[in-house]
């Protein structure tokens, strides 16, 4: 039993530090569009929020990013871009919160 569990764990803890499967990641950028993320976002151009490459440029020293990020998409965000505000979305379950973090964290230029 015990020979099992700990690649179990072991597993878990992998997965939560991002690498997301190809397709986790185009139910991350569905997702971003239906949520109307993509309105605010572009993956690497600032609209009326940063682009998703400069996220990832500006957090990518921090292995703990991807939760700091779940709570400025979860409660919204001001003041760390500049003076627009991101409005909360307190829609989105822990699961989808979590998805949209990893996966903004994953996007590369
Ligand atoms: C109404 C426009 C708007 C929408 C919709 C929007 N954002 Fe944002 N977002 C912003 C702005 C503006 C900022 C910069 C806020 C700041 O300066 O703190 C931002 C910041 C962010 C950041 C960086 C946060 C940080 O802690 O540095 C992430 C990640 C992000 N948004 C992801 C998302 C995701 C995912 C969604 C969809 C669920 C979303 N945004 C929807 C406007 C928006």
């Amino acid at each position: 039993m015990r020979t099992l569990l700990i690649p179990l764990l072991l597993l878990c803890g992998l997965s939560q530090a991002a690498e997301l499967s190809p397709a986790e990641k185009d139910a991350a950028q569905q997702l971003a569009k239906d949520t109307g993320c993509l309105s605010c976002h572009s993956l690497t151009e600032k609209i009326v929020g940063p682009s998703y490459t400069s996220v990832v440029e500006k957090y990518k020293a921090d292995a703990d990013a991807a939760s700091g990020l779940v709570q400025s998409i979860q409660y919204g965000s001001k003041g760390k871009w500049g003076r627009i505000p991101m409005p909360a979305h307190s829609q989105l379950s822990a699961d989808q919160l979590k998805l949209l973090a990893s996966w903004v964290m994953s996007i590369q230029k």
